[in-house]
């Protein structure tokens, strides 16, 4: 009968969220690891106005593509640039805003994996 076969259905989905919700409770590192997550992907966030979400190149913006860099040579160039052995219009003011822990988390949030 299609009703009970509806009523197990939804029975063991329950059960299935419960022991979902459990687990994610049960875990205090789910917590530290999605904010931890979310955090990094925030401070890559703030390339996206010029380089595109998640480095993927604005078609036309004029930006240089930076998506197509792994993490050692985005953090050079970034390094780079914070240092001041590289020139640049924007990019020398901005490396210099963050840490170089924080210019990490960026590249290995961004780098071309
Ligand atoms: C306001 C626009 C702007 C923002 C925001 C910005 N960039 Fe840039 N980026 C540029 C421009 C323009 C260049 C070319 C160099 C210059 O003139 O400073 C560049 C160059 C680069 C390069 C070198 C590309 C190459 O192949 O030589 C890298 C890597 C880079 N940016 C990474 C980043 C990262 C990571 C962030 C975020 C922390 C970021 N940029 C934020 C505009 C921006």
């Amino acid at each position: 009968m299609p009703l009970i076969h509806f009523k197990q259905l939804m029975k063991f989905s329950l059960i299935n969220l419960g022991l979902l919700g459990l687990s994610l409770i049960s875990s205090p590192s789910f917590a530290q690891t999605s904010a931890s997550n979310i955090n990094n992907r925030s401070l890559a966030a703030t390339c996206a106005n010029c380089h595109g979400t998640d480095a993927v190149v604005v078609p036309n913006s004029g930006m240089p593509a930076i998506g197509q860099l792994n993490k050692d040579e985005m953090l050079a160039k970034l390094m780079a640039y914070k240092s001041g052995a590289q020139q640049g219009t924007i990019m020398p003011q901005l490396a210099k805003g963050y840490t170089d822990e924080q210019l990490n988390t960026i590249a290995s949030v961004l780098g071309k994996k």
